[in-house]
């Protein structure tokens, strides 16, 4: 495996693991991740797919920055959604699993926090244009075109000083890290996403190691980690 540009290590602790992932099923899991119904069925089978804390990734470039409007890009049951909105970021959150959706927004009720949760196809999705101090696009696996699209439309979304966090499983992982889609048309590289913001400075690029417990033990994922920002 290519030595990273940058590493990171956390404890494993506060990545999701599914219930897929815990009983090795991951296959099964991610195996033609296409449609809303299908995702919504994923939703339905279990109370909670992923953990609710939020990604180690965000919690690391996000923690220290001056909240704002945030935008989260397929945000599942809105455990990053939720984090950002705890510390007083203003976010909108969006998602095709209505399932899904609902589940973050019964989340944020009893949390008491407030998140505009909205279920849209994020291909079909146009945010309102340089209006994100924040935007993320967090484990969006979808074919490359597709993901092309949805970062051209995350990048016209990302306020003047504001910042793009684009945190996906890597192409690398297929042979060398845990868990995440089995197909390589879904699985991202550094390059593919860098290609794509070439309106944004990329403050950090590259491959990160995150760490997963496991029934059968710990193991490493391996994530593309991209940081842009508008200057
Ligand atoms: C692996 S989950 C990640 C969820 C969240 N970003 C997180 O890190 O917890 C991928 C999410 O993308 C959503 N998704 C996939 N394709 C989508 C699309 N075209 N439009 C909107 N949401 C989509 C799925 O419904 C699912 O909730």
């Amino acid at each position: 495996m290519a030595e990273s540009k940058l590493t990171i290590s956390f404890s494993a602790k506060s990545w999701p693991v599914t219930s897929a992932v815990a009983s090795g099923d991951q296959d099964e899991m991610y195996a033609a991740s296409v449609d809303a119904l299908e995702w919504d069925a994923r939703y339905s089978a279990i109370d909670s797919l992923w953990s609710e804390e939020p990604n180690v990734f965000l919690v690391a470039k996000a923690e220290g920055l001056t909240p704002g409007r945030a935008l989260d890009l397929g945000c599942g049951e809105g455990r990053n959604a939720l984090w950002l909105a705890e510390r007083g970021w203003e976010v909108t959150a969006v998602d095709f699993s209505q399932v899904a959706i609902d589940r973050g927004r019964g989340r944020a009720e009893r949390r008491g926090i407030s998140v505009d949760f909205q279920v849209t196809d994020v291909i079909d999705y146009r945010p309102e244009p340089a209006a994100f101090d924040l935007v993320i696009v967090f484990y969006l696996q979808l074919p490359h075109e597709e993901v092309r699209e949805v970062l051209e439309h995350a990048v016209d979304a990302v306020a003047p000083g504001g910042a793009l966090l684009v945190v996906a499983h890597d192409l690398d992982n297929l042979a060398h890290g845990y868990g995440g889609p089995p197909s390589a048309d879904v699985l991202y590289t550094v390059e593919l996403v860098t290609d794509s913001l070439e309106d944004l400075e990329i403050v950090e690029a590259g491959q990160v190691k995150r760490p997963v417990s496991t029934p059968a033990g710990d193991r490493v994922a391996i994530d593309t980690l991209v940081l842009a920002q508008r200057t």
